[in-house]
């Protein structure tokens, strides 16, 4: 046991001796730990900021490959959904919009803007989709861009309105 403790001290001593005789190389070490230390941290941190950056840039193809998945969605008791009224619910993992007009026929349209991709909105009071980034509007029935700077129509859907069930389908 003494053995032990004299060979410790005997090793601490020798540092210290060694540390005085040769500071540079003491603070060498101390640097390279911090090194390493500092080297943990950036992978940390880069793991961190990286592995969001990638979920966000990976995400458009995995949503379009779900998007390409789905083909039909059930949407049990909206045909009970008021008239001039409009019910959002996903198709896949797009908003999209159900409206029940007027005049008793049916739309469903995808709910994403053409132009920037913000989501649209269905006004009760002009019966028209209108998107609230940059003004874009468009036909509640059909989906036509009609002002605004969206460039394209939004994408329409089958709708087939059966008792206790809507169901809207790719076209
Ligand atoms: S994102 Fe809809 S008008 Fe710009």
């Amino acid at each position: 046991m003494s053995d032990i403790r004299e060979s410790t001290d005997r090793e601490n001593i020798a540092a210290a001796f060694d540390e005085e005789l040769d500071p540079e190389a003491a603070e060498f070490t101390r640097l390279g730990f911090v090194k390493v230390i500092g080297g943990i941290m950036t992978l940390a941190y880069a793991g961190a900021i990286g592995y969001p950056v990638y979920k966000y840039l990976s995400t458009p193809v995995e949503k379009s490959a779900e998007m390409a998945a789905v083909k039909e969605v059930n949407l049990p008791n909206l045909d009970k959904l008021p008239k001039g009224s409009a019910y959002m619910f996903k198709f896949g993992v797009r908003p999209s919009l159900l409206i029940h007009h007027a005049d008793d026929t049916w739309t469903a349209l995808t709910a994403v803007c053409t132009h920037m991709g913000c989501t649209v909105a269905y006004n009760t009071a002009t019966a028209g989709i209108e998107c609230h980034c940059h003004g874009g509007r468009y036909d509640a029935k059909t989906g036509e861009n009609i002002s605004g700077p969206p460039p394209r129509p939004l994408k329409k859907f089958v709708v087939t309105v059966a008792a206790g069930s809507v169901t809207v389908r790719r076209a």
